[in-house]
């Protein structure tokens, strides 16, 4: 099969890892040989309730007897979307009570960029360097990382960038900007998280000058820092959330989320503003809603905390430096991207699944489940300071 998945399936990179899935199960992998792996990346942050969740597997098969997909979004009235939009309202201060469903992280990007474009009259866009808001031309046009987007422009024109926790570089949030776009936690910069109450000083900002305020909520989200959403430890409403990856569970899916009244724009002169074939597929949008009502009836957003702490009291080793992060959100620092290299590749050996953050290569991503045991984590720890010491021993 490897050759074929080569050979047939475009590639994102000249080293895939290329592990022959055969199945998985709470928080565990298994390969086509029945080996097990301990998932301690979830997807990359999208399976928030681990694998086979039966909760969400039984909302998905309960849907998908009833009916799938029917109509465009936004024509007919179907329940999944409708009760998942509704609860997330009742769950998000005022004035944020309207949500969009779209199909990926960055299609919901592109949303909140047109929305803020449209409810401001102004075109100017502001983001952060190093930060990733996802891969289309939009999203792309707003990825604080030069080297990778330089061979894909000419992209959006009349987009700037700040430093994330600088306040001087506030200053060019101005009256001609329509939105700033930020990341609650910088996820491919090295999760790297606010200080200085930055994230509320932006706030004032773009009340000051009249420009949206849109956080980036597609991986701190979900649970992962403690709260639902990043923004929630800030003691702030933004203007635009957007959403995606755990959010569905495992299943693809993006949303964002603004006021009724501005969020109203996008239907009306010109109509149709934005529109999705597939957004808010009635499964996918029962997968959410699994999801979500799992999240809010259990402890698991505030267990992620307990959770951080365990990790934070395992993982002490020498070629540890520091530990980055939030909750179940967590970057282990080592000296380089080579020993952060040696590091993840054979843990993958040992039956631990860890990965890389997109721009910074002496990151290893932890990133587990939410569901994730204490007795899971000590397993992945003992693993990975078992491989530590052996690449110690290489230096
Ligand atoms: C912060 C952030 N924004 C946007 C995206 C894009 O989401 P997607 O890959 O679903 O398009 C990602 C994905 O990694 C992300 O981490």
């Amino acid at each position: 099969m490897e050759s074929d998945f080569k050979k047939y399936q475009a590639q994102t990179s000249p080293y895939p890892l290329g592990m022959e899935v055969s199945h998985a199960v709470g928080s565990y992998i298994y390969d086509t040989s029945n080996k097990k792996y301990l998932d301690f990346v979830a997807g990359v942050s999208a399976c928030t309730l681990g694998h086979q969740h039966p909760r969400v597997n039984q909302a998905i098969k309960d849907q998908l007897d009833k009916y799938s997909h029917v109509m465009v979004y936004g024509e007919y009235s179907q329940s999944p979307a409708v009760e998942y939009c509704k609860l997330m309202a009742s769950i998000l201060p005022e004035p944020l009570n309207k949500t969009y469903l779209v199909n990926s992280g960055t299609e919901a990007i592109e949303g909140s960029l047109k929305l803020a474009r449209r409810v401001t009259g102004r075109s100017q866009l502001i983001s952060c360097h190093n930060a990733y808001h996802g891969n289309t031309m939009g999203s792309m046009s707003v990825m604080g990382f030069e080297e990778r987007k330089q061979p894909f422009r000419p992209l959006l024109p009349d987009v700037d960038f700040i430093t994330f926790n600088n306040e001087e570089d506030l200053k060019k949030i101005t009256t001609k900007t329509a939105g700033i776009l930020l990341e609650t936690i910088q996820g491919g910069a090295g999760f790297i998280e606010p200080h200085n109450d930055f994230m509320k000083k932006v706030r004032q900002r773009c009340t000051d000058v009249g420009a949206m305020m849109i956080l980036d909520e597609i991986q701190p989200g979900f649970g992962r820092t403690g709260k639902l959403f990043g923004f929630q430890n800030y003691d702030l409403v933004p203007d635009i959330v957007v959403m995606g990856k755990g959010m569905g569970g495992g299943m693809p899916v993006g949303a964002f989320t603004s006021s009724a009244e501005m969020m109203d724009l996008l239907s009306d002169n010109p109509k149709l503003g934005h529109i999705t074939t597939f957004g808010g597929h009635p499964v996918i949008a029962a997968a959410c809603l699994a999801t979500l009502q799992e999240l809010i009836e259990t402890d698991l957003m505030q267990e992620a905390l307990e959770k951080e702490k365990l990790f934070r009291s395992l993982l002490v080793h020498p070629l540890i430096e520091e530990i980055r992060g939030k909750g179940l959100m967590l970057a282990v620092m080592t000296k380089n991207a080579d020993i952060t290299n040696e590091v993840i590749l054979r843990c993958q050996e040992r039956g631990l699944i860890l990965f890389w953050l997109l721009f910074e290569g002496c990151a290893i991503r932890i990133t587990p489940p939410l569901t994730i045991s204490e007795s899971e984590i000590r397993e992945g720890c003992t693993i990975l300071k078992a491989v530590m010491d052996e690449v110690a021993q290489l230096q």
